[in-house]
């Protein structure tokens, strides 16, 4: 396995910022020596019905990075998204800082280039990014290093972000009551899942963990925060020890059950483009909804 830079010592200050109306936890996450910081998994707003964009929940980002006195440096995905849309280039516009995501957003751009029949204008090379991550790719914040962990199996790009005794999973885990995200995406695979989680949970025990995605299953308050000891222990999918084969058979029974998500036509399209809108051939801003190509 890859041998990670883990630092436990340097603690990031971390805001977290909930969306309603997608159910996603956006952060702020500030490097305590410095004003330097890093913005995980932002949101822009859509009315789908009304083919309606706004960004409410970008500029409550934006408002506090200014009203701190922050320096942003980092934009970071931790994957290509399906259930919401990025703000990212919106942000980068008013604050500046370096857009990065997984390298195997190239898979992901293939893939879904074929299914939204996009020309030759989209291309698939990751340019619409700054940074392409690798495994074990680290970066600073401020004077605080932060890496990149490849975790394949929810989306071939996902990656989770370890910034001091913070990391950041994205969707490949969530609270201990919500489990893990499904596998059946185009690219995605249950066993990756679980093997990827598995390098997840290999981290320090007593690191601070933060999900995208919260629910509040059985009527519990919405929660963002645990620790990798948790995951472990009490995991509804992986935690006590539960076999990958075991994980292979109930993630896949209960991924054939899911329905689509609500905003997963819009978020592709936008979302591989680093959450530019794309445009018809007269300039206009303009999604597609091409009709049984996702399967
Ligand atoms: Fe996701």
């Amino acid at each position: 396995m890859t041998d990670y830079p883990v630092t436990m010592d340097i603690e990031p200050e971390v805001q977290a910022f909930f969306d309603e109306a997608t159910n996603t936890i956006s952060y702020i996450v500030k490097d305590p020596s410095s004003q330097s910081c890093a913005i995980v998994d932002s949101v822009m707003d859509i009315d789908y019905a009304a083919g309606r964009i706004t960004y409410d929940h970008a500029d409550e980002l934006i408002a506090q990075v200014e009203t701190q006195g922050l320096k942003l440096e980092w934009i970071i995905e931790t994957h290509v998204h399906a259930d919401h849309l990025s703000a990212a280039p919106y942000i980068q516009e008013k604050l500046g800082g370096k857009i990065g995501i997984g390298s195997n957003i190239l898979v992901v751009q293939d893939t879904f280039g074929k299914v939204f029949n996009e020309g030759t204008e989209f291309q698939r090379d990751g340019s619409q990014f700054d940074a392409l991550f690798e495994d074990g790719d680290s970066y600073m914040i401020g004077t605080m290093q932060g890496f990149a962990i490849a975790t394949p199996g929810h989306t071939p790009a996902c990656m989770v972000h370890v910034i001091g005794n913070a990391v950041f999973a994205g969707d490949t885990l969530f609270m201990p009551d919500g489990g893990s995200a499904r596998a059946d995406f185009p690219g995605g695979d249950a066993g990756e899942l679980y093997d990827s989680i598995q390098k997840v949970l290999s981290l320090p025990g007593d690191m601070r963990l933060f999900i995208c995605h919260d629910y509040g299953p059985g009527g519990r308050e919405i929660a963002w925060e645990t620790t990798i000891a948790e995951e472990r222990e009490s995991n509804i999918h992986v935690g006590g020890g539960k076999t990958r084969e075991e994980f292979i058979a109930f993630r896949t029974a209960r991924d054939a059950q899911l329905s689509m998500p609500k905003l997963i036509i819009p978020s592709i399209q936008v979302n591989m483009r680093a959450g530019e809108m794309p445009h018809d051939g007269q300039g206009n801003m303009s999604l597609k909804v091409p009709i049984n190509a996702l399967k």
